[in-house]
């Protein structure tokens, strides 16, 4: 097999005397879709903020493509260390429960802030590929509008178009749709399933159980700080823990 694109290797991460994640293991290959799920306070946003150095890992491994950071071994210079978490954390991008987009920029504006401003590309390029993220997400021609003037699945998608302007390799996104008025969860999740059909590599933490099935090349059901039962998408319709089975039957009850 060839190298994963992603590969996290005992992940640790406790607050205060709390340990939340109590060593976290995991490859994906590019190109595919991982599904985490797992109760709440599970710590599926502190794995993906790990991914992303908004969270500092106590310990362990966090390799895209070719930016590691080994968490229980940081160079004790600081310069380097902040040169390796900043090589990393480009390899990423991460898409929120709720947008995060500035309220008072544009649409356009909020899609070439990160890569003019962090990634210092020209503007006019920034542009060109804002607008062609737009279009791709189902949203050509509403460059000039502001997120209060669009609807919330379309600021979530908004949000997802940002993420892919900073081209990162892996595409991190936290619950996109549970934030959503339910008759809006469908047009996100459909630009999600595009993406993965493009080929976009993506860490997905969603509850939508049909919606993972369709996507997912492997499941992580994560509880108690660690990957609990992992497999492919049978897991969720077969999973094997009764911790797994006992989640998935409250998951599909709620609905
Ligand atoms: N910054 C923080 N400071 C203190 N505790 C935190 C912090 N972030 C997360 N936690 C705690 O860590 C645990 C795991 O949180 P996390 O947000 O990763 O869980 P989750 O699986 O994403 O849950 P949910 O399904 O509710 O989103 C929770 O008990 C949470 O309260
Ligand atoms: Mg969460």
């Amino acid at each position: 097999m060839s190298t994963p694109l992603i590969e996290v290797h005992g992940l640790a991460k406790s607050f205060g005397e709390t340990p939340v994640l109590r060593g976290v293991d995991f490859t994906a290959a590019s190109g595919t879709a991982t599904v985490l799920l797992g109760p709440s306070g599970s710590g599926k946003t502190t794995v993906l903020r790990s991914m992303n150095v908004l969270e500092t890992p106590d310990a362990g491994l966090v390799r895209i493509g070719e930016a590691a950071v080994d968490f229980s071994s940081l160079p004790g210079d600081k310069a380097t260390r902040r040169r390796k978490i900043r090589a990393l954390r480009s390899r990423s991008g991460m898409v929120f429960q709720s947008h995060h987009l500035f309220p008072h920029k544009t649409v356009l504006g909020n899609l070439i802030e990160g890569p003019v401003q962090v990634q210092g590309r020209p503007e006019d390029e920034a542009v060109a590929d804002a607008r062609q993220l737009l279009e791709q997400v189902g949203l050509a021609g509403r460059e000039d509008a502001r997120p209060a003037d669009l609807s919330g699945g379309q600021q979530q998608r908004v949000g997802i178009a940002r993420a892919l302007a900073l081209k990162p390799d892996v595409v991190l996104l936290d619950e996109p749709t549970s934030a959503l008025d339910p008759e809006l969860v469908g047009e996100v999740l459909g630009v999600v399933r595009d993406l993965s059909q493009q080929g976009w590599t993506m860490v997905i933490v969603t509850h939508e159980v049909r919606f993972a099935r369709d996507v997912c090349d492997q499941v992580l059901f994560l509880d108690g700080g660690v990957v609990a039962e992992r497999g492919s998408a049978e897991v969720l319709t077969d999973p094997q823990h009764e911790r797994t089975k006992q989640f998935l039957r409250r998951v599909l009850e709620a609905r």
